[in-house]
């Protein structure tokens, strides 16, 4: 995580009305230069500032295609570390992109550390041997450090994010940007969410029974731990695996679990019964218990295409729900939180309207703070990994349900 200044104290010393009024001010002054981002995660607050608002997928093409459609200068990114440094690799160099609050880093993100990138890697090529003739292929969720991701782009890998993870593991598993001649020979190792691959695995009816029973003989998934000595997997285990998944998750969505569902379904049993809805960062356990998986998007679609008086439970970020039940509401649809606490996004919060406003009176007095700029040497194959993602994924293989 990167360290933040404080801010003036005139900050906290206005209303949230004035800070909105300000804001607004300054993003008219500013007009085609600037381009604010907002994540669905963002406290209402600060999306109402936002020009375009997304998931990881939908920010990473309105950084690369509408900066330069509009001629922007700034984009200032309402969300954490990793989107703003997608968005400086995607962008032309002329492009300044801005992080309002640069504490705002992604755990799950930090989890993949790029030296413990490295050492796996060179540890499962070490145990897969020289005589092996297949291939790993590395696939990096968007939610990692560019780093990371200009690894995986240098090793022939892709970025997917949760909307297009089953198309990239698809495309992978066919052999990526080299069409695979054996395609028993590839193995994937998908980095940093060990949730978000299992579930596509699944997705893609890849998983064996044993995969289902931990620690029962070789399976088609290994989770490759980077804080045990050959991430804790034994030679068989590495040599049997189709997917190796790394041990990373999202606290936020790691909040959900099984019993909830099971709750739920038994509060709603006479009430006309419940779907419920998560985002595939959520265990396994808690996707098969649910009606349907999917990115931040998907859930959005499926909630505005819900029936009037149908009553949906949704397993992803406070911000989000609160605004989908609020909006479902007036169609007489009934939406609310999976679970019991309040699953909030703390990084994605630290982004508010005082840091917003200071990120944009600094630009207006041609002030650039809290620059994130991905250094060349990484950005080149990072974007590699982007673009593959982005262009490269049409071999999708057919998968079992229907979130994309
Ligand atoms: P999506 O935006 O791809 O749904 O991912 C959610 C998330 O956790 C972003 O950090
Ligand atoms: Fe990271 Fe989870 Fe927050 Fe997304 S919701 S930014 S994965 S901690």
């Amino acid at each position: 995580m990167l360290f933040q200044p404080a801010l003036p104290d005139r900050y906290y010393a206005m209303s949230d009305a004035e800070l909105a009024g300000a804001i607004a001010d300054r993003h008219a002054q500013l007009g085609d230069d600037l381009l604010i981002l907002g994540h669905h995660y963002q406290q209402d607050h600060v999306i109402q500032h936002a020009d375009l608002i997304g998931d990881s997928l939908k920010l990473s093409r309105f950084a690369a295609q509408e900066a330069r459609n509009r001629g922007t200068k700034y984009i200032v990114f309402c969300g954490v570390h990793f989107m703003a440094e997608t968005a400086d690799i995607l962008t032309d160099d002329d492009v300044t992109v801005i992080l309002p609050d640069l504490g705002a880093g992604c755990p799950m993100a930090d989890m993949a550390d790029y030296d413990d990138v490295v050492d796996a890697w060179d540890l499962i090529h070490s145990v897969l041997g020289g005589n092996w003739n297949g291939r790993v292929i590395p696939v990096a969720y968007v939610n990692c450090s560019a780093a990371v991701k200009a690894f995986v782009g240098e090793h022939g890998g892709a970025c997917c994010t949760s909307t297009n993870a089953a198309e990239i593991f698809g495309w992978a598993l066919a052999g990526g940007s080299q069409r695979a001649q054996d395609e028993e020979c590839i193995k994937v190792l998908f980095l940093p969410d060990e949730h978000l691959g299992r579930n596509t695995a699944s997705r893609l009816g890849l998983l064996t029974e044993v995969d289902e029973v931990a620690g029962r003989g070789p399976s088609a998934t290994a989770v490759w731990n980077p804080k045990l000595e050959y991430g804790g997997l034994s030679e068989h285990q590495i040599r049997g695996a189709k997917i190796l998944l790394w041990a990373g998750h999202c606290s936020v969505h790691m909040r959900f679990h099984p019993e909830h569902v099971d709750r739920i379904r038994k509060e709603y049993a006479d009430k006309g019964g419940v779907t419920v809805l998560v985002h595939p960062e959520c265990r396994k356990e808690v996707v098969d218990k649910a009606d349907d998986a999917g990115s931040t998007e998907y859930i959005i679609r499926r909630i505005e295409e819900a029936k009037p008086g149908s009553n949906w439970v949704v397993g992803t970020e406070i911000h989000l729900v609160k605004r989908l039940a609020l909006r479902a509401a007036s169609r007489g649809v009934n939406v609310r939180l999976l679970g019991e606490s309040h699953c909030l996004c703390v990084m994605m919060f630290r982004i508010n309207q005082q840091h917003l406003l200071w990120t944009l009176d600094n630009l207006a007095q041609g002030r650039v703070v809290n620059r994130i700029r991905v250094h060349p040497t990484i950005r080149e194959p990072a974007r590699r990994a982007l673009e593959r993602m982005l262009t490269d994924n049409g071999h999708a293989p057919s998968v079992r349900r229907t979130a994309s």
